[in-house]
């Protein structure tokens, strides 16, 4: 594979694309590894729970015991399961855990209402709280590029696609609360994706990148997850910064808008990720930069490790790592 950059500045006004690499299509069938695994034609009748009957007796209608119940019925399609059988996009009654099996892509969710209302009130919720912008700029960067990473590395586009599934979704827990929003994140994730029907296999992937995207608490788990977690990090930019007062600035406020370019450079070929970045060093120092970010870059550092890559960082063209 060729050497191929990407970059992580972001544009004005409406959220960025994919500039390097063409979307994939979304209809390319899923390639991700997962094993596909129909659930069982019914329930275990075994024990009392699954509603133990007495003997009738002879003529009789049989009864059941008390507080027992009788065994469910098989589900009438296989649920949120990777099952070739299921014919992908089938018209069938719809519900979170009924859904009918759908390849659920980054630009179906840009669609979903409930998707757009947590991005939307978690960015607010976190304006109030005086963090920087966290609404559809970041989210939709933070999906691109967790794309490319895996794109340029060679993996299959529909774990890229996963990536930046991923990526779109990381930050929604912050709609419920700041703290741990990375667990509820993922679990809102949860309800979100099976209720657009995506396999369960692709849905536990999705869950364990973004409860693992915070540098205090995750780690990388998994390919998508290394990708959203370089992806995240890396995006510190001047545009984030809601305070239009330089006076007021805070440190977070000052590095940030100190940044004026923000690349990540991904060569497949020598297996290299890195980090470079334009710092005003009038607005802010060095100093600050690492004070704020250098657990975010050693985060970054292990992820890009796991992906079975030499990281690199640049500043102002002066290799820092
Ligand atoms: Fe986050
Ligand atoms: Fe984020």
């Amino acid at each position: 594979m060729a050497p191929t950059t990407m970059t992580t500045m972001p544009p004005p006004g409406p959220p960025p694309s994919n500039r390097d690499i063409p979307s994939p299509s979304s209809d390319s069938g899923p390639d991700t590894g997962t094993t596909t695994e129909a659930l069982p034609e019914s329930p275990s009748t075994s024990g009392a729970a699954a509603g133990a009957v007495k003997p009738a007796p002879s003529g009789a209608t049989p009864i059941l015991t008390p507080n027992t119940a009788a065994p469910l019925p098989a589900p009438a399609v296989p649920r949120n399961t990777l099952d070739t059988a299921t014919t992908v996009g089938a018209k069938t009654p719809s519900g979170t855990n009924g859904a009918a099996l759908q390849l659920v892509t980054f630009e179906g969710l840009r669609r979903d209402p409930l998707v757009q209302a947590f991005i939307k009130r978690a960015d607010v919720q976190l304006g109030i709280l005086g963090y920087t912008e966290h609404g559809q700029r970041h989210t939709s960067l933070v999906a691109n590029i967790a794309r490319n990473i895996l794109q340029r590395l060679g993996y299959p586009e529909r774990t890229c696609e996963l990536a930046a599934i991923a990526g779109y979704l990381h930050d929604i827990g912050n709609c419920v609360s700041r703290r741990d929003h990375a667990t509820a994140g993922a679990l809102m994730a949860k309800d979100v994706l099976l209720g657009n029907g995506m396999a369960i296999e692709e849905v536990a992937v999705v869950m364990g990148a973004i409860g693992n995207h915070e540098e205090t608490t995750g780690d990388p788990v998994g390919e998508i997850s290394a990708a959203l977690n370089i992806a995240d990090k890396a995006d510190v930019h001047r545009s984030r910064v809601r305070e239009t007062n330089p006076a007021k600035f805070d440190i977070h406020d000052r590095v940030n808008f100190a940044s004026q370019h923000s690349f990540v450079r991904v060569d497949g070929e020598t297996k290299r990720v890195e980090l470079e970045m334009s710092i005003d060093t009038k607005i802010a120092s060095l100093m600050e930069y690492f004070e704020i970010f250098l657990n975010r870059m050693v985060f970054i550092r292990r992820a890009v490790k796991f992906l079975d890559c030499e990281f690199r960082l640049t500043i102002n063209r002066n290799r820092m790592l």
